[in-house]
Protein backbone atom coordinates (compact mmCIF):
# COMPACT_ATOMS: atom_id res chain seq x y z
CA UNK A 1 0.00 0.00 0.00
CA UNK A 2 1.49 3.56 -0.85
CA UNK A 3 1.76 6.25 1.64
CA UNK A 4 -1.40 8.10 -0.22
CA UNK A 5 -3.26 5.33 -0.39
CA UNK A 6 -2.87 4.73 3.18
CA UNK A 7 -3.79 8.37 4.31
CA UNK A 8 -6.66 8.23 1.61
CA UNK A 9 -7.82 4.78 3.88
CA UNK A 10 -7.22 6.57 7.11
CA UNK A 11 -9.45 10.07 6.05
CA UNK A 12 -11.80 7.64 4.60
CA UNK A 13 -11.91 6.34 8.55
CA UNK A 14 -12.26 9.24 10.22
CA UNK A 15 -15.63 10.07 8.53
CA UNK A 16 -17.15 6.39 9.07
CA UNK A 17 -16.08 7.02 12.87
CA UNK A 18 -17.82 9.87 13.12
CA UNK A 19 -21.02 9.51 11.66
CA UNK A 20 -23.80 9.28 13.70
CA UNK A 21 -26.05 8.17 10.99
CA UNK A 22 -26.63 10.93 8.71
CA UNK A 23 -24.59 13.69 9.85
CA UNK A 24 -20.69 14.06 11.13
CA UNK A 25 -19.28 15.12 14.67
CA UNK A 26 -16.32 16.67 13.95
CA UNK A 27 -14.74 14.75 16.25
CA UNK A 28 -15.81 12.46 19.43
CA UNK A 29 -16.49 13.89 22.83
CA UNK A 30 -15.15 17.40 21.92
CA UNK A 31 -17.69 18.54 19.31
CA UNK A 32 -20.47 15.75 19.58
CA UNK A 33 -22.82 17.55 17.76
CA UNK A 34 -23.68 19.00 13.59
CA UNK A 35 -21.67 21.92 13.28
CA UNK A 36 -22.56 24.07 10.25
CA UNK A 37 -19.36 25.11 8.51
CA UNK A 38 -17.27 21.68 9.27
CA UNK A 39 -20.38 19.60 7.65
CA UNK A 40 -20.52 21.38 4.23
CA UNK A 41 -17.00 20.80 4.28
CA UNK A 42 -16.99 17.49 5.69
CA UNK A 43 -19.78 16.83 2.52
CA UNK A 44 -16.81 17.24 0.36
CA UNK A 45 -14.94 14.17 1.92
CA UNK A 46 -18.07 12.41 1.52
CA UNK A 47 -18.45 12.96 -2.33
CA UNK A 48 -15.20 10.95 -2.18
CA UNK A 49 -17.04 7.46 -0.82
CA UNK A 50 -20.25 7.89 -0.99
CA UNK A 51 -22.19 11.02 -3.21
CA UNK A 52 -25.72 10.15 -1.87
CA UNK A 53 -23.99 10.46 1.85
CA UNK A 54 -22.07 13.55 0.97
CA UNK A 55 -25.68 15.18 -0.25
CA UNK A 56 -27.53 13.91 3.13
CA UNK A 57 -25.05 15.60 5.30
CA UNK A 58 -26.63 18.86 3.85
CA UNK A 59 -30.06 17.55 4.40
CA UNK A 60 -29.29 17.03 8.15
CA UNK A 61 -27.85 20.07 8.48
CA UNK A 62 -30.94 22.12 7.19
CA UNK A 63 -33.47 20.35 9.58
CA UNK A 64 -31.90 23.02 11.99
CA UNK A 65 -32.91 25.91 10.22
CA UNK A 66 -35.08 28.52 11.58
CA UNK A 67 -38.05 29.73 10.78
CA UNK A 68 -36.65 32.64 9.20
CA UNK A 69 -33.60 31.66 7.25
CA UNK A 70 -30.32 31.22 9.77
CA UNK A 71 -29.22 28.09 9.29
CA UNK A 72 -27.80 27.82 12.88
CA UNK A 73 -23.40 26.93 14.29
CA UNK A 74 -25.07 23.83 15.73
CA UNK A 75 -27.72 21.34 15.10
CA UNK A 76 -28.01 19.31 18.59
CA UNK A 77 -29.61 16.08 17.16
CA UNK A 78 -28.94 14.10 20.08
CA UNK A 79 -28.34 14.65 23.87
CA UNK A 80 -24.94 14.26 24.31
CA UNK A 81 -23.19 16.10 27.77
CA UNK A 82 -19.74 16.31 27.03
CA UNK A 83 -20.06 19.66 25.55
CA UNK A 84 -20.73 23.14 26.80
CA UNK A 85 -22.69 25.34 26.49
CA UNK A 86 -25.79 22.86 25.16
CA UNK A 87 -29.34 23.27 24.13
CA UNK A 88 -30.85 24.37 27.86
CA UNK A 89 -28.11 27.46 27.82
CA UNK A 90 -28.99 28.83 24.41
CA UNK A 91 -32.55 28.35 25.17
CA UNK A 92 -34.43 28.13 21.80
CA UNK A 93 -37.43 26.87 21.72
CA UNK A 94 -37.96 24.75 18.32
CA UNK A 95 -38.50 21.32 17.66
CA UNK A 96 -34.93 20.67 16.53
CA UNK A 97 -32.76 22.41 18.82
CA UNK A 98 -29.77 24.60 17.77
CA UNK A 99 -27.63 27.26 19.24
CA UNK A 100 -28.91 31.10 18.06
CA UNK A 101 -25.85 31.71 15.69
CA UNK A 102 -24.62 31.15 12.65
CA UNK A 103 -21.18 30.30 10.88
CA UNK A 104 -19.15 31.06 7.62
CA UNK A 105 -21.57 30.14 5.21
CA UNK A 106 -19.40 28.30 3.53
CA UNK A 107 -22.15 26.03 2.38
CA UNK A 108 -23.20 27.29 -0.62
CA UNK A 109 -20.04 26.97 -2.32
CA UNK A 110 -19.77 23.25 -1.37
CA UNK A 111 -23.01 22.56 -2.28
CA UNK A 112 -21.77 23.88 -6.30
CA UNK A 113 -18.99 22.50 -6.05
CA UNK A 114 -20.68 19.05 -5.08
CA UNK A 115 -23.45 19.49 -7.94
CA UNK A 116 -20.60 20.22 -10.32
CA UNK A 117 -18.21 17.02 -9.37
CA UNK A 118 -21.42 14.84 -8.62
CA UNK A 119 -20.61 11.82 -10.92
CA UNK A 120 -24.63 11.58 -11.60
CA UNK A 121 -26.14 14.55 -12.47
CA UNK A 122 -30.11 13.60 -12.30
CA UNK A 123 -29.30 12.60 -8.91
CA UNK A 124 -27.17 16.00 -7.85
CA UNK A 125 -29.93 18.44 -9.80
CA UNK A 126 -32.58 16.69 -7.87
CA UNK A 127 -30.69 17.07 -4.50
CA UNK A 128 -30.09 20.47 -5.60
CA UNK A 129 -32.95 21.69 -6.91
CA UNK A 130 -34.41 20.17 -3.40
CA UNK A 131 -31.87 22.35 -1.36
CA UNK A 132 -32.09 25.52 -3.10
CA UNK A 133 -34.58 27.19 -1.30
CA UNK A 134 -33.35 26.36 1.71
CA UNK A 135 -29.96 28.02 0.62
CA UNK A 136 -31.36 31.35 -0.87
CA UNK A 137 -33.54 31.50 2.36
CA UNK A 138 -30.44 31.12 4.41
CA UNK A 139 -28.81 33.56 2.50
CA UNK A 140 -31.34 36.15 2.08
CA UNK A 141 -31.56 35.95 6.09
CA UNK A 142 -27.98 37.00 6.27
CA UNK A 143 -28.62 40.11 4.16
CA UNK A 144 -31.84 41.14 5.97
CA UNK A 145 -31.58 40.47 9.07
CA UNK A 146 -27.67 40.96 9.41
CA UNK A 147 -27.63 44.18 7.08
CA UNK A 148 -30.84 45.79 7.44
CA UNK A 149 -29.83 49.19 6.64
CA UNK A 150 -28.20 48.07 2.68
CA UNK A 151 -24.78 49.05 3.94
CA UNK A 152 -23.24 45.69 2.07
CA UNK A 153 -22.19 44.62 4.92
CA UNK A 154 -23.09 42.00 7.39
CA UNK A 155 -22.95 42.22 10.89
CA UNK A 156 -21.76 39.03 12.89
CA UNK A 157 -22.70 39.01 16.82
CA UNK A 158 -20.75 36.51 18.02
CA UNK A 159 -17.17 35.01 17.30
CA UNK A 160 -18.35 31.52 17.31
CA UNK A 161 -20.06 32.49 14.74
CA UNK A 162 -17.09 33.49 12.82
CA UNK A 163 -15.55 30.05 13.51
CA UNK A 164 -12.21 31.68 14.65
CA UNK A 165 -13.23 31.79 18.18
CA UNK A 166 -10.59 33.50 20.42
CA UNK A 167 -8.98 35.45 17.05
CA UNK A 168 -6.76 38.05 18.22
CA UNK A 169 -8.64 39.84 15.97
CA UNK A 170 -12.04 40.41 18.12
CA UNK A 171 -9.69 41.10 21.14
CA UNK A 172 -10.41 44.70 21.95
CA UNK A 173 -14.21 44.42 20.91
CA UNK A 174 -14.90 41.08 22.71
CA UNK A 175 -13.39 42.96 26.06
CA UNK A 176 -15.87 45.53 25.95
CA UNK A 177 -18.36 42.53 26.71
CA UNK A 178 -19.37 42.25 29.69
CA UNK A 179 -18.63 38.90 31.72
CA UNK A 180 -21.27 36.28 32.55
CA UNK A 181 -23.08 36.59 35.75
CA UNK A 182 -23.65 33.05 36.66
CA UNK A 183 -20.67 30.14 37.67
CA UNK A 184 -20.57 27.81 34.66
CA UNK A 185 -18.58 24.72 33.86
CA UNK A 186 -16.45 24.48 30.92
CA UNK A 187 -16.28 21.15 29.50
CA UNK A 188 -13.59 21.72 26.45
CA UNK A 189 -10.67 21.16 28.53
CA UNK A 190 -11.75 18.01 30.26
CA UNK A 191 -10.53 17.01 26.49
CA UNK A 192 -7.87 19.25 25.67
CA UNK A 193 -5.16 20.85 27.40
CA UNK A 194 -6.46 24.25 28.28
CA UNK A 195 -3.09 25.80 27.34
CA UNK A 196 -4.25 25.24 23.54
CA UNK A 197 -7.88 26.50 24.28
CA UNK A 198 -9.49 29.92 24.78
CA UNK A 199 -8.72 31.49 27.63
CA UNK A 200 -11.38 32.11 30.71
CA UNK A 201 -11.52 35.91 29.94
CA UNK A 202 -13.44 35.10 26.49
CA UNK A 203 -14.92 32.29 27.24
CA UNK A 204 -16.89 34.55 30.28
CA UNK A 205 -17.87 37.05 27.23
CA UNK A 206 -18.64 33.97 24.92
CA UNK A 207 -21.22 32.53 27.21
CA UNK A 208 -22.43 36.52 28.51
CA UNK A 209 -23.72 36.74 24.83
CA UNK A 210 -25.39 33.46 24.59
CA UNK A 211 -27.33 34.67 27.67
CA UNK A 212 -28.02 37.98 25.97
CA UNK A 213 -29.42 36.28 22.66
CA UNK A 214 -31.61 34.47 24.78
CA UNK A 215 -32.89 37.26 26.95
CA UNK A 216 -33.61 39.13 24.13
CA UNK A 217 -35.90 36.95 22.53
CA UNK A 218 -33.49 36.45 19.97
CA UNK A 219 -35.10 39.09 17.72
CA UNK A 220 -33.33 40.55 14.90
CA UNK A 221 -34.33 44.33 15.79
CA UNK A 222 -32.86 44.27 19.28
CA UNK A 223 -29.89 42.81 18.49
CA UNK A 224 -29.41 44.90 15.61
CA UNK A 225 -29.71 47.68 17.79
CA UNK A 226 -27.93 46.55 20.97
CA UNK A 227 -25.69 43.82 20.87
CA UNK A 228 -22.64 44.67 22.40
CA UNK A 229 -20.34 42.89 20.34
CA UNK A 230 -21.16 43.50 16.62
CA UNK A 231 -17.95 42.91 13.89
CA UNK A 232 -17.75 43.24 10.54
CA UNK A 233 -15.93 40.24 9.95
CA UNK A 234 -13.87 40.23 7.32
CA UNK A 235 -13.60 36.59 6.98
CA UNK A 236 -17.83 35.95 7.52
CA UNK A 237 -18.00 38.36 4.46
CA UNK A 238 -16.01 37.43 1.88
CA UNK A 239 -17.35 33.65 2.49
CA UNK A 240 -20.49 34.57 2.05
CA UNK A 241 -19.84 36.95 -1.04
CA UNK A 242 -18.22 33.92 -2.65
CA UNK A 243 -20.98 31.77 -1.47
CA UNK A 244 -24.03 34.08 -2.80
CA UNK A 245 -21.82 34.06 -6.51
CA UNK A 246 -21.59 30.09 -6.38
CA UNK A 247 -25.56 30.04 -4.98
CA UNK A 248 -26.61 32.14 -8.09
CA UNK A 249 -24.75 30.19 -10.04
CA UNK A 250 -25.64 26.89 -8.82
CA UNK A 251 -29.57 28.35 -9.19
CA UNK A 252 -29.26 29.34 -12.74
CA UNK A 253 -28.10 25.73 -13.70
CA UNK A 254 -30.75 23.94 -12.36
CA UNK A 255 -33.42 26.29 -12.78
CA UNK A 256 -32.48 27.48 -16.16
CA UNK A 257 -31.14 24.31 -17.74
CA UNK A 258 -29.89 24.71 -21.02
CA UNK A 259 -32.53 23.49 -22.84
CA UNK A 260 -30.74 20.05 -24.51
CA UNK A 261 -30.84 19.13 -20.73
CA UNK A 262 -33.71 17.16 -19.01
CA UNK A 263 -36.43 20.14 -18.24
CA UNK A 264 -36.68 20.26 -14.33
CA UNK A 265 -39.06 22.67 -14.01
CA UNK A 266 -42.18 20.19 -14.56
CA UNK A 267 -44.66 22.58 -13.88
CA UNK A 268 -47.39 21.32 -10.57
CA UNK A 269 -50.44 23.16 -9.30
CA UNK A 270 -49.19 25.99 -7.02
CA UNK A 271 -49.77 24.06 -3.84
CA UNK A 272 -47.20 21.55 -4.55
CA UNK A 273 -44.07 22.26 -2.71
CA UNK A 274 -41.01 20.53 -2.88
CA UNK A 275 -39.59 18.98 0.58
CA UNK A 276 -35.89 17.95 1.15
CA UNK A 277 -36.59 14.51 1.80
CA UNK A 278 -34.06 12.21 0.16
CA UNK A 279 -35.53 12.10 -3.46
CA UNK A 280 -36.19 8.70 -4.84
CA UNK A 281 -36.32 7.60 -8.58
CA UNK A 282 -40.40 7.92 -8.83
CA UNK A 283 -40.12 11.13 -6.92
CA UNK A 284 -38.43 13.12 -9.78
CA UNK A 285 -37.92 17.00 -8.90
CA UNK A 286 -40.44 19.22 -9.72
CA UNK A 287 -41.12 22.59 -8.21
CA UNK A 288 -44.58 24.52 -8.48
CA UNK A 289 -45.15 27.79 -10.37
CA UNK A 290 -45.08 30.17 -7.23
CA UNK A 291 -42.40 27.99 -5.68
CA UNK A 292 -40.31 29.01 -8.87
CA UNK A 293 -41.51 32.44 -8.96
CA UNK A 294 -40.61 32.95 -5.59
CA UNK A 295 -37.03 31.73 -6.14
CA UNK A 296 -36.60 34.23 -9.21
CA UNK A 297 -37.30 37.32 -6.70
CA UNK A 298 -34.96 35.80 -4.57
CA UNK A 299 -32.59 35.36 -7.07
CA UNK A 300 -32.86 38.81 -8.42
CA UNK A 301 -32.00 39.97 -4.00
CA UNK A 302 -29.31 38.19 -4.00
CA UNK A 303 -28.35 39.43 -7.24
CA UNK A 304 -28.70 43.32 -5.39
CA UNK A 305 -27.00 42.40 -2.51
CA UNK A 306 -24.26 40.91 -4.01
CA UNK A 307 -23.65 43.84 -6.14
CA UNK A 308 -24.02 46.28 -3.11
CA UNK A 309 -21.28 44.39 -1.28
CA UNK A 310 -18.94 44.63 -4.10
CA UNK A 311 -19.28 48.51 -4.28
CA UNK A 312 -19.09 49.08 -0.63
CA UNK A 313 -16.27 46.71 0.48
CA UNK A 314 -14.05 49.22 0.09
CA UNK A 315 -15.15 50.40 3.18
CA UNK A 316 -12.81 47.99 4.91
CA UNK A 317 -9.80 48.64 3.47
CA UNK A 318 -7.46 49.37 5.55
CA UNK A 319 -4.79 52.13 4.47
CA UNK A 320 -2.04 51.65 7.18
CA UNK A 321 -1.68 48.20 6.91
CA UNK A 322 -2.74 47.35 2.93
CA UNK A 323 -5.22 45.12 3.85
CA UNK A 324 -8.82 44.30 4.08
CA UNK A 325 -9.59 44.04 7.98
CA UNK A 326 -12.53 43.28 10.03
CA UNK A 327 -13.91 46.33 11.85
CA UNK A 328 -15.82 46.74 15.25
CA UNK A 329 -19.65 47.59 14.09
CA UNK A 330 -20.17 50.06 17.49
CA UNK A 331 -16.98 51.77 17.45
CA UNK A 332 -15.86 51.93 13.63
CA UNK A 333 -12.74 50.76 14.73
CA UNK A 334 -9.93 48.38 12.28
CA UNK A 335 -9.16 45.11 14.34
CA UNK A 336 -5.27 45.99 13.20
CA UNK A 337 -4.54 42.47 13.22
CA UNK A 338 -3.54 40.12 10.57
CA UNK A 339 -5.12 37.11 10.30
CA UNK A 340 -5.82 34.57 7.78
CA UNK A 341 -9.58 36.25 7.50
CA UNK A 342 -7.74 39.30 6.38
CA UNK A 343 -6.23 36.73 3.31
CA UNK A 344 -10.05 35.11 2.67
CA UNK A 345 -10.95 38.07 0.24
CA UNK A 346 -8.88 36.73 -2.52
CA UNK A 347 -11.96 33.97 -2.41
CA UNK A 348 -14.22 36.85 -2.94
CA UNK A 349 -12.23 38.54 -5.22
CA UNK A 350 -12.54 41.36 -3.83
CA UNK A 351 -10.15 44.33 -4.07
CA UNK A 352 -8.57 45.98 -7.28
CA UNK A 353 -5.51 45.31 -9.15
CA UNK A 354 -3.17 47.06 -6.57
CA UNK A 355 -5.27 45.45 -3.19
CA UNK A 356 -4.97 42.24 -4.88
CA UNK A 357 -0.98 42.31 -5.27
CA UNK A 358 -0.78 44.06 -1.33
CA UNK A 359 -2.36 40.68 -0.57
CA UNK A 360 -0.55 38.38 -2.85
CA UNK A 361 2.67 40.09 -1.25
CA UNK A 362 1.24 39.69 1.93
CA UNK A 363 0.42 35.59 1.15
CA UNK A 364 4.51 35.22 0.27
CA UNK A 365 5.97 36.96 2.91
CA UNK A 366 3.78 34.94 5.37
CA UNK A 367 4.04 31.79 3.81
CA UNK A 368 8.10 32.12 4.19
CA UNK A 369 7.95 32.43 7.92
CA UNK A 370 6.58 29.20 9.06
CA UNK A 371 6.98 25.77 7.48
CA UNK A 372 3.67 24.24 6.91
CA UNK A 373 1.44 26.89 5.62
CA UNK A 374 -0.41 29.85 7.34
CA UNK A 375 -1.13 30.55 10.72
CA UNK A 376 -3.99 31.77 12.04
CA UNK A 377 -2.37 34.37 13.43
CA UNK A 378 0.56 36.10 11.63
CA UNK A 379 3.62 35.59 13.39
CA UNK A 380 4.90 38.45 14.24
CA UNK A 381 1.91 39.56 15.84
CA UNK A 382 2.19 40.37 19.18
CA UNK A 383 -0.77 38.07 19.91
CA UNK A 384 0.76 35.04 18.04
CA UNK A 385 0.77 31.51 19.87
CA UNK A 386 1.89 28.57 17.91
CA UNK A 387 -0.26 26.11 19.90
CA UNK A 388 -3.74 28.57 21.13
CA UNK A 389 -6.50 27.60 18.91
CA UNK A 390 -6.85 30.88 16.74
CA UNK A 391 -4.41 32.68 17.82
CA UNK A 392 -1.35 30.97 15.78
CA UNK A 393 -2.01 27.04 14.71
CA UNK A 394 -2.65 25.93 11.01
CA UNK A 395 -5.99 25.00 10.16
CA UNK A 396 -5.87 22.98 7.11
CA UNK A 397 -9.46 23.98 5.88
CA UNK A 398 -8.61 27.79 6.09
CA UNK A 399 -5.66 26.94 4.38
CA UNK A 400 -7.40 25.49 1.31
CA UNK A 401 -9.52 27.91 1.02
CA UNK A 402 -7.31 30.90 0.88
CA UNK A 403 -5.56 28.36 -1.78
CA UNK A 404 -8.62 28.45 -3.98
CA UNK A 405 -8.90 32.64 -3.49
CA UNK A 406 -5.08 32.79 -4.49
CA UNK A 407 -5.57 30.37 -7.48
CA UNK A 408 -9.18 32.48 -8.45
CA UNK A 409 -6.53 35.77 -8.82
CA UNK A 410 -4.09 33.86 -10.43
CA UNK A 411 -1.79 33.11 -8.01
CA UNK A 412 -1.04 29.79 -8.94
CA UNK A 413 2.84 29.91 -7.35
CA UNK A 414 1.28 30.83 -3.71
CA UNK A 415 -1.61 28.33 -4.06
CA UNK A 416 0.80 25.53 -4.91
CA UNK A 417 3.01 26.32 -1.74
CA UNK A 418 -0.28 26.46 0.73
CA UNK A 419 -1.19 23.29 -1.27
CA UNK A 420 2.64 21.48 -0.59
CA UNK A 421 2.34 21.94 3.01
CA UNK A 422 -0.74 21.35 3.65
CA UNK A 423 0.17 17.75 2.48
CA UNK A 424 3.05 17.45 4.17
CA UNK A 425 1.63 18.40 7.77
CA UNK A 426 -1.35 15.55 7.25
CA UNK A 427 1.53 13.34 6.04
CA UNK A 428 3.47 13.98 9.11
CA UNK A 429 1.43 14.25 12.01
CA UNK A 430 -2.89 12.94 10.37
CA UNK A 431 -6.20 14.33 10.82
CA UNK A 432 -5.93 16.74 13.40
CA UNK A 433 -8.15 19.79 14.26
CA UNK A 434 -5.44 22.47 14.26
CA UNK A 435 -1.39 21.88 13.90
CA UNK A 436 1.31 23.52 15.73
CA UNK A 437 2.55 26.21 13.01
CA UNK A 438 6.26 26.08 13.85
CA UNK A 439 6.44 22.06 14.87
CA UNK A 440 3.56 20.71 12.72
CA UNK A 441 2.82 18.69 15.60
CA UNK A 442 -1.03 17.68 15.96
CA UNK A 443 -3.44 19.85 18.63
CA UNK A 444 -6.60 19.56 19.75
CA UNK A 445 -8.66 16.96 18.51
CA UNK A 446 -7.80 14.19 16.98
CA UNK A 447 -9.65 11.84 13.89
CA UNK A 448 -11.11 15.20 12.59
CA UNK A 449 -13.38 15.25 10.09
CA UNK A 450 -12.71 18.23 8.12
CA UNK A 451 -8.51 17.93 8.22
CA UNK A 452 -9.91 14.05 6.65
CA UNK A 453 -12.68 15.42 4.48
CA UNK A 454 -10.48 18.74 3.24
CA UNK A 455 -7.17 16.06 2.57
CA UNK A 456 -9.54 13.85 0.50
CA UNK A 457 -11.18 16.19 -1.90
CA UNK A 458 -8.19 18.52 -2.25
CA UNK A 459 -4.81 16.77 -0.92
CA UNK A 460 -5.25 13.24 -1.86
CA UNK A 461 -7.53 12.05 -4.19
CA UNK A 462 -7.53 11.91 -7.92
CA UNK A 463 -10.72 13.86 -8.14
CA UNK A 464 -9.40 16.52 -6.23
CA UNK A 465 -6.40 17.35 -8.67
CA UNK A 466 -9.53 17.79 -11.47
CA UNK A 467 -10.74 21.59 -11.29
C1 LIG B 1 -14.49 25.35 17.19
C2 LIG B 1 -13.96 26.11 15.98
C3 LIG B 1 -15.05 26.22 14.94
C4 LIG B 1 -15.56 24.84 14.60
C5 LIG B 1 -15.97 24.04 15.84
C6 LIG B 1 -16.22 22.57 15.54
O1 LIG B 1 -15.47 26.05 17.85
O2 LIG B 1 -13.49 27.35 16.35
O3 LIG B 1 -14.60 26.88 13.81
O4 LIG B 1 -16.62 24.91 13.71
O5 LIG B 1 -14.95 24.08 16.80
O6 LIG B 1 -15.13 21.99 14.89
Amino acid sequence: MTDTHHLIEKAKQVLITNDRGGYTVPTDKLYPFQWNWDSAITALGWMQIDEPRAWQEIEMLIKGQWPNGMIPHIVFHEEVDTYFPGPSVWGVDLPVKTTSISQPPVLASIVNMMYEASTDKAIATDRALKLLPALMKYHLWWYRDRDPENTGLVVSYHPWESGMDNSPAWDKSLAAVPPATWQYQRKDTDHIDAEERPKAFEYDRFVYLVDFFRQADFDADTLYRTCPYRMYDIGIISILHKATADLIALAEAVLMPAPSNSPNLSRLPADEHINTSAPTSEHPSVLSLALTSELMASLNELKQRYALTQQNIGKLWHVPSNTFQSQDAITQAFSHELTTGTLLPLLAGFGDKTQKQHMQHLLQTWLQLKPYGLSSTHPKSNEFEAKRYWRGPIWVHVNWLIAMGAELQGFEDEAKAIKNSAKALIEQNGYFEYFDCESGVGCGGDTFSWTAAVSLHWLLTQKAEKK
